[in-house]
């Protein structure tokens, strides 16, 4: 007995030997830089800045965790393109010209960022896509589960209606179509919503802009008819917020129920006033943390600790098993403020509170 025990144990040494040989030999040497301690520059770069999320969250999180995990003594370097795609081709080149260590890249455009991601790595510096699946030789990805974000979304919907019926006309205002994200979103959500219900109208919106979205919507209303609408697919909160707009300018007082993402603190008033019905609460500290985490592994060559937080593999159009890392997500509704944001420490109480909520907040006991 105690022999076998003993060559199991040899030929699990064995291969969890093989393994490390294995994990570094996928490193590819030109990113993989073991001699690099904790002196090192991250660079950032996020898309937009119309979504409070990616300023108020995503950037300080990265930022702060980089910090934590070099003793103090990395950097990050910021840029945000605005929603330009040619904005953010030109940030990127400056950080490659300023010889950053890595880069986290939230693309604009994820096709037509490809050739500065190649730019990137033939400089020796790995680029590792962050929430959007950035085209050309990314070293790896994080996100959340992207389709799962509009199965949520779509699904709420339905529950939202209570007997969905193939009569109820439903709009969808989806995302932005150089973000591959929007695409996982729609997916996910039609797979809910198909056979179920009616999509009256489907817009896709130019740089996920909430003006653009107001603008489809009242087109959509006036087709379809103020009183006609069941319901509103909102890929996002800030999107949301275009098309209560468009409701109200055209004179609607009870609102149909209306999607969203993000959990933008103006949204999470609106769900707790009723005016929206949802968000979807992405956790921005496990994405953004795992982003710090996946950018220092991989400048100081710990090829280990990178495929212990990559352990998915995703497919983008150009290249084929990215290591990733997928968060999960959950909805966001009147009943479970309290268990998400206030939980995680996004917002306080009283940020949602403010004197115009307080009576709606009291009725939903928070407090
Ligand atoms: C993100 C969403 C965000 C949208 C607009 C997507 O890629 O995943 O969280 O609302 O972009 O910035």
């Amino acid at each position: 007995m105690r022999r076998i025990a003993i060559s199991v144990a040899a030929s699990t040494l064995t291969l969890s030997l093989a393994g490390c040989s294995m994990l570094s030999a996928t490193e590819d040497g030109a990113d993989a830089s073991p001699t690099k301690g904790n002196d090192i520059t991250v660079g950032v770069l996020m898309p937009e800045e119309t979504n409070t999320r990616y300023e108020q969250f995503d950037y300080p999180i990265i930022k702060k965790k980089v910090a934590a995990l070099t003793g103090n003594q990395g950097k990050t370097v910021y840029a945000n393109a605005a929603a330009k795609a040619k904005t953010q081709e030109t940030q990127m080149q400056k950080m490659i010209d300023d010889k950053v260590d890595v880069i986290l890249l939230d693309a604009v455009d994820a096709h037509s960022i490809a050739d500065m991601v190649k730019t990137a790595k033939d400089a020796g510096i790995p680029v590792i896509a962050y929430d959007r699946l950035a085209e050309g030789p990314i070293d790896g990805y994080v996100s959340f589960d992207n389709e799962l974000v509009g199965e949520v979304q779509g699904r709420s919907l339905i529950e939202a209606l209570g007997t969905a019926d193939t009569s109820d006309k439903v709009v969808m205002v989806n995302g932005s179509p150089t973000d591959p994200n929007a695409g996982q979103f729609k997916q996910g959500s039609l797979s809910e919503l198909n056979g179920k219900v009616t999509i009256a109208e489907s817009f896709d919106t130019t740089d996920w802009s909430p003006k653009i979205a107001e603008s489809n919507m009242t087109k959509a209303i006036n087709k379809i008819g103020k009183g006609n609408i069941a319901a509103v697919l909102s890929a996002n909160d800030a999107m949301a917020g275009g098309v209560i707009k468009a409701f109200e300018a055209a004179g609607v007082n009870e609102l149909p129920p209306i999607t969203g993402q993000d959990a933008e603190l103006s949204a999470v008033q609106r769900i707790v006033s009723g005016e929206q019905y949802m968000s979807v609460y992405k956790s921005y500290p496990r994405e953004a943390e795992a982003a710090a985490e996946m950018a220092v592994a991989k400048i100081q060559g710990k090829a280990i600790q990178f495929d212990a937080l990559t352990r998915k593999k995703v497919d983008s159009p150009t290249d084929k098993d990215v290591p990733a890392q997928l968060v999960p997500v959950v909805a966001l509704t009147k009943s479970n403020i309290n268990a998400t944001v206030i939980a995680d420490g996004i917002y306080k109480v009283s940020d949602i509170c403010t004197s115009k909520y307080k009576t709606a907040c009291a009725s939903i006991g928070l407090k």
